[in-house]
């Protein structure tokens, strides 16, 4: 199989299109330094003829960052910290300056919140999961639209008795309805504990959830788990105005690098709640095998369990001051205009009969959404394309598309109208399920999408190839690709 024949792509047309698009979006002219970087500190990504659409799977970096990380890491004698040698302070003296630094992006008071650097989202997800004290009479609330990580706490809750209610997202736009929220969240009751978590924007679906939500839930008694793990890497989170109870995220999401190291940070007056179920080497004051116990560390430390990600610590530091160079409003600006391009010009594809080339999943304008673009490709009879097959044929152009559910099943289930009754026979009798035995029970229905996700290196140019990619689906029979 082979990839839909596009004509190469004319300069004049691509210089009428984007002619058309400044007059359409005037403010993509103020984030011209991206382009200019894009030519230099991102150059890898042209000299590849590389249409990198992934952002959400992982940010790219420029290569100062690398540089100034391969500065530190050469310019020192670095030892694991924890001690009190030479080496070992040095490089505690890094790990702490770069804690502080990620309070300080966020605006956040260290006298409210404290950070603890986890390998990823996920394990900022798993520290709150296995240490909130749910029991019988608590809640966890949880929107359908959330990484797998976030629905994976739900199992903690689960075995200790908490009660678990998920809030749906509506298609076409997968948003949650406001009214379910507010009466979801009269549950809860004082003398208990309840925990809400959703992400600030979904990976799926794009959708910017309000953070408006903390303040209403808290106000009810809810401690507010915020997933910004999507949000971050162009949108600004200021924590003096939003003060969520904890907020996971990645660091390699938002900066392209390092990998293995994301954080948890975290009002002290709720960690103050949590009970970690084990220690370890790094969390305690003191432990005893004959005296049979152990004092946990106060503060943060208690919750990094081993040796942090030291030597990549300090790259989080340059990269979060790289973003600064730059200006997280240029950012989201520059990924704002040319998402609402984008999606323009994909929903407006017709086949020659009249009937839509693809079917978005998630808010077709730049209200409250970001930079997220999911959608499966249709032929003239609404037959739908493989989302494996295209992301193939995107290859074939350079184009690095994902297709799947991105970890998202509750999103996924409410776009492509998967019901209870269809999955629920997926949990019964089996042990385990093969994916061939989830295609049978679901009857051959399409399992996932095809995301794009923009960031702060894409440019006009990237999408304008997308769109190009896209274009060559009209009239195009899905039994020749799938
Ligand atoms: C919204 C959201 N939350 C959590 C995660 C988990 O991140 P990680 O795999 O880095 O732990 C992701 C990853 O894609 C995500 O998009």
């Amino acid at each position: 199989m082979s990839a839909p024949n596009t004509t190469p792509i004319a300069t004049e047309d691509m210089t009428a299109a984007y002619e058309a698009f400044l007059s359409r979006y005037p403010a993509y002219t103020s984030t011209s330094q991206l382009d200019a970087l894009r030519a230099t500190e991102y150059a890898r990504l042209d000299q590849q003829r590389q249409v990198y659409l992934d952002y959400t799977g992982g940010g790219v970096y420029a290569e100062t960052q690398i540089r100034e990380h391969v500065a530190i890491l050469t310019g020192g004698v670095f030892g694991n910290p924890h001690s009190k040698n030479l080496t070992s302070m040095a490089m505690t003296e890094r790990v702490e300056q770069t804690r502080d630094y990620v309070l300080r992006y966020f605006n956040a008071s260290p006298d409210e919140y404290m950070v603890i650097f986890t390998p990823n989202a996920t394990g900022a997800l798993k520290l709150i999961g296995e240490s909130y004290p749910f029991g019988p009479g608590d809640n966890y609330l949880l929107t359908f639209d959330n990484h797998n990580s976030v629905n994976g706490i739900r199992e903690f809750a689960r075995d200790k008795g908490a009660t678990v209610t998920y809030i749906p997202v509506m298609p076409p736009e997968l948003r949650v309805d406001q009214a379910e929220l507010t009466s979801r969240l009269s549950l809860s009751r004082s003398g208990a504990h309840h925990l809400v978590a959703y992400p600030a924007q979904s990976n799926f679906s794009g959708v910017q959830h309000p953070l408006e939500w903390i303040a209403e839930a808290q106000a009810q008694g809810w401690d507010v788990l915020l997933d910004a793990a999507a949000f971050v890497p162009s949108n600004w989170l200021d924590l003096s105005r939003w003060r969520p109870d904890f907020v996971s995220l990645s660091f390699y999401k938002m900066l392209g690098y390092p990998t293995g190291v994301g954080a948890l940070i975290a009002r002290k007056a709720t960690v103050q709640k949590l009970r970690r179920p084990w220690y370890s080497g790094g969390t305690i004051t003191f432990s005893s095998v004959v005296g049979f116990g152990h004092y946990l560390t106060p503060g943060y430390a208690s919750f990094e369990d081993g040796t942090v990600n030291y030597l990549s610590i300090p790259a989080v530091e340059i990269g979060l001051k790289w973003i600064e160079s730059i200006g997280i409003d240029v950012i989201h600006t520059r990924v704002d205009c040319l998402t609402g391009w984008l999606i323009e010009q994909l929903v407006a594809l017709r086949h020659s009969g009249g009937a839509p080339v693809v079917c978005l999943y998630g808010p077709p304008d730049m209200r409250m959404r970001g930079g997220t673009v999911q959608l499966n490709f249709f032929d003239p009879a609404g037959r739908m394309f493989d989302c494996y097959t295209v992301e193939q044929l995107a290859n074939e152009r350079r184009i690095s598309l994902r297709a799947g559910c991105h970890c998202n099943p509750g999103a996924r289930e409410q776009a492509l109208g998967f019901t209870q009754e269809e999955l629920e026979p997926c949990f019964c009798d089996a042990d385990r399920l093969s994916y061939e035995q989830f295609l049978h029970v679901i009857d051959g229905k399409t399992t996932g999408a095809l995301r794009a996700s923009l960031g702060l290196a894409t440019t006009f140019a990237d999408v304008y190839r997308y769109v190009e990619f896209a274009r060559a689906f009209v009239d195009r029979s899905a039994s020749s690709a799938n």
